[in-house]
């Protein structure tokens, strides 16, 4: 019996701790700028609440965390024109992690994000901030996804 409760609740944990563990990355190392559901602030920090970038390419976000982003961005129909340091410190495991929870929380569904996938773009750290001419469009790449889809 007292195994058994045990089996349960450690497979209980299992499930629960990794996305609180994400959620806590969210509110240390987001939650200051994006804001509470990743609303952001208008006209200051973009949301990522059913952004387009958010559920766009997984390379996009990656190399965000990797090297910043600074210049203009249109997100969701906003220009916004200010500056996001780069998390190069956090590890392949935290930056998949939290990427991982923005994608599947507030409105968000794109895949989850892999360690693997940071850190075959580990490369990336130290080179100049993006902007956003370094980036994939989301718009084309959701394009190309449905001709893709449609052969
Ligand atoms: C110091 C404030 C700040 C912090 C902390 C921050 N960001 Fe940002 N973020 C910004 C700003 C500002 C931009 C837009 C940069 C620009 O104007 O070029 C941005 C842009 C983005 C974008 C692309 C645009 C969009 O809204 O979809 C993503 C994705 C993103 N941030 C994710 C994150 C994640 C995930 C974290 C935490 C790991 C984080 N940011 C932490 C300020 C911040």
């Amino acid at each position: 019996m007292m195994k058994k409760l045990l089996t349960i609740s450690a497979l209980i944990a299992a499930t629960i701790i990794p996305t609180f563990g994400s959620a806590e990355i969210y509110q240390a190392k987001c939650f200051a700028c994006h804001q509470a559901n990743g609303a952001g602030i208008p006209n200051v920090f973009p949301p990522l609440a059913e952004s387009e970038w958010v559920n766009g390419p997984a390379e996009n976000l990656i190399r965000i965390q990797l090297r910043g982003l600074t210049g203009e961005i249109m997100v969701k129909g906003a220009k916004y024109n200010m500056a996001m340091p780069a998390n190069a410190a956090m590890t392949d495991e935290d930056i998949a992690s939290v990427l991982t929870y923005v994608r599947s929380n507030f409105g968000n569904k794109a895949d989850a994000i892999t360690a693997d996938e940071v850190k075959a773009l580990r490369s990336e750290v130290g080179k100049p901030m993006l902007t956003v001419k370094d980036l994939i469009d989301p718009a084309k790449a959701a394009e190309k996804k449905k001709d893709e889809e449609k052969k």
